[in-house]
């Protein structure tokens, strides 16, 4: 079932500095548009360090993977971002079909993981793996105990009548996280059967969250018992002191290369091409975990995982078809159909 090695460094390398200590001046180095797709922290930490290790300054914003993707389009005729950081791997793959990226082939490939020159090659040069993780359900232990409802460990636990009013999920037009949750239970059981199952599952889903991360911040508040997440996202939440856990399906499950693209028209394409070789550094992936409590796998082969991050390498994956379900028209396609027979339906 496993498509892809995921080897990582043992956590706890000798954690030090996130990134090296360069001229701090914003001299004339010019500006950099980044366009952002992890948590805000992470963003931040990225937009602050890249700056002071380069003199470039940085306009950042932060959106989730399905609205940085509809911008882009938007603006194609007048493109105001140049790179696009983060975000799940589908959209960079439509992105980059769809002529709104550009090739770029960095010097730091050379210390890639495999899966993240996979992506690289199978984008046409377009898209390159940062991280990757793992879809699961993320739970308020505290919750679920205090209404005597057991956790789910299974795809097939979350249609049971106990989880009625108890599910969050992002919407998947905004998310790309709920694009990699329907795309993996298509995978999993077959395009109609897959659509059947997302039908039953909303009657026990309590919202639809704009941003891939909504739900589990709902969970960790206590206003959602169960939440379809990134399971590094729901270790973030425990580790910030929150009663949170997670389990990963034991039918196995979907996982994402988490990319970056530079825009086609970018108008600083020299910072752009230096904040995506940046990127790729062992110094700039430790940010992730050091500088903001960031739990994905990093890509660069020198990074280690963070402590306590979930590690893809013992959780049972399906073997993702990037290539099909980072096409353009089956995005497009799949999550139409979710509109249309899902998101529509009364609950
Ligand atoms: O930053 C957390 C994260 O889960 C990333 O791993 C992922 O690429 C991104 O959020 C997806 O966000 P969204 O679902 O909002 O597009």
């Amino acid at each position: 079932m496993r498509p892809i090695a995921f080897t990582t460094l043992a956590a706890g390398l000798g954690l030090g500095l996130g990134a090296a200590a360069l001229p701090g001046t914003a001299a004339a180095q010019g500006t950099l548009n980044l366009y952002c797709s992890v948590q805000i922290e992470w963003c931040q930490a990225a937009a602050t360090n890249f700056q002071r290790d380069t003199g470039i300054r940085v306009n950042m914003t932060q959106r989730g993977s399905g609205e940085t993707l509809a911008a882009i389009r938007a603006e194609s005729q007048n493109p105001r971002g140049d790179v696009w950081f983060g975000g799940t791997g589908d959209p960079h793959l439509a992105a980059a079909e769809d002529n709104l990226t550009q090739a770029y082939e960095s010097p730091n490939n050379a210390n890639l993981q495999p899966w993240a020159l996979t992506q690289w090659n199978q984008s046409g040069k377009r898209a390159v793996g940062v991280y990757a993780g793992a879809v699961g359900f993320g739970f308020n232990t505290e919750l679920l105990a205090r209404k005597n409802i057991a956790a789910p460990a299974c795809w097939a636990d979350l249609l049971e009548p106990r989880f009625k009013g108890e599910i969050q999920v992002a919407n998947p037009n905004s998310s790309g996280t709920a694009y990699v949750i329907i795309a993996t239970l298509v995978q999993l059981m077959g395009e109609e059967q897959g659509f059947d199952y997302l039908k039953k599952l909303h009657a026990n889903i309590n919202a639809y969250a704009r941003s891939g991360t909504g739900p589990i911040k709902a969970v960790a508040r206590g206003e959602t018992g169960v939440s379809l997440s990134f399971v590094h996202d729901a270790v973030v939440e425990k580790n910030a002191g929150f009663p949170v856990a997670y389990a990963t399906p034991c039918e196995g499950t979907g996982y994402e290369i988490g990319s970056m693209s530079i825009i086609r028209g970018a108008r600083n394409l020299a910072q752009a091409r230096r904040f995506y070789d940046w990127a790729l550094t062992e110094a700039a992936q430790r940010l992730g975990y050091e500088a903001s409590g960031q739990l994905q796998t990093p890509s660069n082969k020198s990074a280690p995982l963070p402590p306590n991050a979930p590690d893809l390498g013992q959780i049972k994956l399906v073997e993702y078809d990037f290539a099909k379900y980072g096409r353009a028209a089956e995005r497009r396609r799949l999550i139409e159909r979710w509109d249309r027979e899902v998101g529509s339906l009364p609950r």
